[in-house]
């Protein structure tokens, strides 16, 4: 009985795919087509959403002169950073480090709006640049759990 009920469908399904031929030729080549499609909006997107690019170039010797260097270093469960008063309008090089853990540099202004954050690793030094376009008083806060204070883990940065 079983084996009746297996060949019967053997054999029509073989009639049902002969049947689908020109269907499924038409819409495989439109299935090809969506597909790149897709891809190729995929990349676009990706391409216009990464313009520019979020992270600087971490290997490049930005020139003093031209930005204000402050060292950060995040300690359980504080901030080490220097200076804390800096100037609007010209590009800020921070250089992200930690000291023991894991933390999340994150600058917030007064709305608590996220600026720009980076990693604070132990045993590298992360690079973020950001220009501050208005002067005023900037929050720092840590991104990542580091242990039982983390949420004391804030700081203040002033824009002038
Ligand atoms: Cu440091 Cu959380």
């Amino acid at each position: 009985m079983i084996i009746a009920v297996f060949y019967f469908v053997i054999v029509n399904s073989k009639e049902a795919e002969a049947d689908y031929q020109s269907v499924t030729k038409k819409w495989y080549g439109f299935r090809s087509k969506w597909f790149l499609f897709l891809i190729t909006l995929g990349i676009t997107i990706t391409f216009l959403s990464l313009n520019p690019f979020p992270l600087p170039d971490q290997k490049k010797e930005y020139s003093s002169s031209e930005y204000q260097v402050v060292t950060v270093d995040g300690h359980q469960w504080y901030w080490n950073i220097a200076p804390v008063t800096i100037k609007a309008g010209q590009p800020v090089e921070f250089q992200v480090s930690a000291a023991d853990v894991n933390h999340g540099f994150g600058i917030y202004d007064e709305n608590l709006k996220l600026v720009a954050q980076t990693q604070a690793m132990p045993g590298y030094t992360n690079k973020l640049i950001h220009t501050f376009d208005k002067p005023g008083k900037f929050k720092i806060l840590c991104l990542e759990y580091c242990g039982l204070a983390h949420h004391a883990m804030i700081s203040e940065l002033t824009v002038e």
